[in-house]
């Protein structure tokens, strides 16, 4: 049966305007106007006043702020206090205490990713191409318990015929790491697994033979490529590769072989306002 719409534009109900009400409901002038400076100013937005809780953000870096109240505080202030106490090489590589702070975001993501592949695949086997001096393999083995992790890092300085022209500037960052270090800072761990040279040398029959957990940060295309082209076929239905250079804007390559890579592959790229993204992945 054809029913008839009678309604003409005039008939509609207007949409209500609600900056009416949230201005009613938003008090002196003082805040009126600290709220102008943190709309138009964000880079202000940490420093203003102190106790006035509206205004400060409970999270403010790697270009976000956030004024919700951070995931699993609990369990992160304790994994935090540790991260800062991590050794390091004189003139090494590493993150300041401030950049340590800012990264609460991507750790959490990594907490969740290792976390979740673990629950959903029954398989606590977690790989990481990318691990410097060992935070994010530290949260992970952190928030999954018993878990074996396999380590891949050159520790060294990167291969130029391994990073395309754009990748340049980041060449040298590496090349005081110094293993030793890492091993310290993850001493606590027993089932560690250490790969150390070049990926994709170091991909070969030592490596696990299923996974359900794959985290990729190697701030270069070439081997982002052929350590996900490596471990794909070893993850398991359900497990989760997390990619914490996809969105950067410095690392737009790394972005179009992971796209590419995973155009025909079964499920769910979820991407991050950190620049992380996760994929969630289906087998049959
Ligand atoms: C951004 S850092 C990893 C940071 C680490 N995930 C963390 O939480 O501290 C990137 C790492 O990738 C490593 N890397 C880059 N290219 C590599 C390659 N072809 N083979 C092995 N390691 C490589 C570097 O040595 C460096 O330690």
């Amino acid at each position: 049966m054809l029913v008839s719409i009678n309604m003409t534009l005039e008939t509609i109900p207007k949409k209500k305007d609600c900056s009416i009400s949230v201005k009613e409901n938003r008090g002196s002038n003082m805040y009126q106007l600290g709220k102008k400076i943190f709309d138009k100013i964000p880079i202000l937005r940490p420093m203003l006043i102190k106790g006035q809780q509206n205004f400060r953000p409970k999270f403010s870096g790697i270009g976000m702020t956030s004024f919700h109240t951070l995931p699993d505080e609990q369990f992160f202030k304790k994994i935090m206090s540790e991260l800062h106490k991590f050794s390091t090489n004189e003139n090494q590589y590493c993150y300041s205490d401030k950049m340590m702070d800012e990264n609460y975001w991507k750790f959490y993501f990594v907490a969740f990713a290792s976390s979740y592949a673990v629950k959903s695949t029954g398989l606590s086997s977690l790989v990481e191409c990318g691990v410097a001096n060992g935070y994010s393999a530290f949260v992970a083995l952190k928030s999954v318990k018993n878990s074996e992790m396999h380590l891949y890092d050159a520790w060294n300085v990167m291969k130029d015929d391994l990073i395309s022209e754009s990748e340049k500037a980041i060449r040298g960052y590496y090349k005081t790491l110094d293993i030793n270090f890492t091993k310290y800072n993850l001493k606590e761990f027993g089932s560690t697994r250490w790969h150390q040279g070049y990926i994709p040398e170091t991909l070969d029959n030592s490596s696990p033979k299923l996974i359900s957990y794959l985290h990729i940060d190697l701030n270069s295309s070439i081997p982002t490529f052929e350590a996900l082209t490596f471990f794909y076929p070893k993850i398991l239905n359900g497990g989760v590769i997390l990619f914490d250079d996809y969105g950067l804007n410095d690392y737009a390559e790394t972005k179009q072989v992971i796209d590419q890579f995973l155009i025909n592959k079964n499920g769910t790229m979820f991407k991050l306002p950190t620049g992380q993204a996760m994929f969630f992945v289906l087998k049959p």
